[in-house]
Order: C-alpha cells, then structure tokens, then sequence
C-alpha cells in the first residue's frame, strides 16, 4: 500500500531519542522530511545525522521546549524556514511515567503541574503553533499517550486521560479543516533504554512480548497517510494487548 507521503513535512517532538526517534526514522523511510525536537542539542544533532544517513531525507534538529509558548513557535517558524511547510504533527515529548508516582501524602503539586504543563498543555501549545500552516486542507496530528490514559495508577498518569479528551476536542474542531487528530497508547515499549526486567514484564500482553518503537512508529505513520483519512478523534492502543481489558 502506498501511503502516499512522500514530499510531506512533519514535525515530531521528543525526535531526539526512544519512541520520538523511531517515529522521526519511520516518517522519512516513507519520503516525509522531518524536524526534530528536544531540549539537548548534542543527542538531537546525532540523531538527525544518523537518520539522515539512515534515510536519505532531510531531517531538521531543532531544540526546543515545548513547556514555553515562545519555544514552540520558534520550532513552527524554523520548520518553515527549513523545510516550507507543516502537514504532520507528532506530539511525543514528554517524561515517561511521569514523575508522582507514589503515594497522595508525597504527591508534589508543583512537580505535577510539570508533568501536566509538558504533556497535557505542551501538545496544545505543539497544535496551536502548526495547525496555522497546515494550508493545504490537509493535516494530521497525532498525540502520543500512555495505557494510564485507561486505567488508575500513578497520578501523573492523569495525563493521558486528558490527552484522550484534548484529542477528540481538536478532531470535532479541525476535521473541517482535513485536518485529522488522533492518539496512539503505547504500552510498555522497547527503546535503547529499556532493560531486560521490563522486557520480561512486558510480556505479560496478549502477544506475550514487548512491542518495539519502530511498531508504534509504523501505527503512527499508517495515521499520518492520506489512507487513514476517515480516522479522527479516536485511541488506539498499540500495547500488544492488555489483559483482560475490552473495549481498548
Ligand atoms: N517508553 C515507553 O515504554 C512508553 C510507554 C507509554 C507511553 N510512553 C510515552 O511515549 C512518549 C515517548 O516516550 P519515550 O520512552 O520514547 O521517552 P524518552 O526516551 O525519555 O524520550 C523523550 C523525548 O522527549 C524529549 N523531551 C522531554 N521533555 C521535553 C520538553 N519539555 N521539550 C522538548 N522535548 C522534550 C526528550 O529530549 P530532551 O530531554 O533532550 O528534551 C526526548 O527526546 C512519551 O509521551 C511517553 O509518555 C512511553
């Protein structure tokens, strides 16, 4: 199937490393040029030579932080500069897990509000900035979450529940635009930082295996494809599979 994507422009947050990389990597395996972006020039410098070298296509490191409103739209600006125009969105960028993990008594509200302001308000902030230059009736955005965003645990896992609804919220706003939102759930997944007692945890899926980045990539860049048109608003879990979860 032809995804038709090639000459696309997409930017992909957090691109410097883990699932962003992999996204960035698949996106340009299929002709799309992407700007890439994270706070640390150095590991973001590396990655856009390697997957330049990788892929042939332009790959743009930017550094950006996408808890300032001047960052991102500085990362907008650069992406037109560099590359002409804006059709895909990956919003990525965040800490995995989050960062209150523990018990309500140790919960610290301003390092809750970090978590939030990264991921919940950052991928509004990334929406905002390059929606404006998606012009040519055609869009795609697509939000990276977490299965926290289906289930309790820790509290900063309150993130992804509020990503479902900014995800359906954008659709219902943009799809008259061509403009299509979606969001991918990764369950525990395989990066360079993954150690062997995760992967055994992880196996615990219904495909009794971890799924790797370049899997979750390849279910984003499906979304990013003109082939994926009449999806919007909706969640996807790419988990390999939650046991005995229905309704995923
Ligand atoms: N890996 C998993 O098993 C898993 C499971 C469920 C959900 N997820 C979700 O998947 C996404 C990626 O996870 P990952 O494991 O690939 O994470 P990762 O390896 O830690 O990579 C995170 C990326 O985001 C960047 N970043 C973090 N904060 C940023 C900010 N404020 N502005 C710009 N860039 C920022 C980091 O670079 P800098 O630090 O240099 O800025 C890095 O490039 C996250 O949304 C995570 O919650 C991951």
């Amino acid at each position: 199937m032809d995804l038709e994507l090639a000459g696309r422009v997409a930017i992909v947050t957090g691109g410097s490393r883990g699932i962003g990389k992999a996204i960035a990597q698949e996106l340009a395996s299929e002709g799309v040029d992407v700007a890439i972006c994270a706070r640390d020039r150095k590991a973001l410098d590396e990655t856009a030579k390697a997957l330049t070298k990788a892929t042939g296509r332009r790959i743009v490191p930017i550094v950006a932080d996408t808890t300032s409103w001047k960052s991102v739209q500085d990362l907008a600006e650069a992406t037109l500069a560099e590359l002409g125009h804006i059709d895909i969105l990956v919003n990525n960028a965040s800490t995995p897990g989050g960062m209150v993990r523990g018990a309500l008594a140790e919960a610290d509200d301003d390092v809750l509000l970090e978590d939030i302001n990264t991921k919940v308000v950052g991928y509004m902030r990334c929406a905002k900035a390059a929606v404006p230059h998606m012009r040519r009736g055609w869009g795609r955005i697509i939000n990276i979450g977490g299965l926290s965003g289906r289930r309790s645990g820790n509290i900063s896992g309150l993130r992804n529940a509020a990503i479902v609804h900014l995800t359906k919220t954008l659709a219902d706003q943009l799809g008259p635009q061509g403009i299509t939102v979606n969001l991918v759930h990764p369950g525990a997944t395989r990066t360079e930082r993954t150690d062997a007692e995760t992967e055994r945890r992880a196996a615990t899926n219904a495909i009794r295996r971890i799924v790797d980045a370049r899997e979750i990539a390849q279910v984003v860049t499906f979304l990013a494809s003109t082939k994926a048109a009449n999806i919007t608003g909706v969640a996807i879990d790419a988990s390999g599979g939650s046991i005995p979860v229905m309704f995923q």
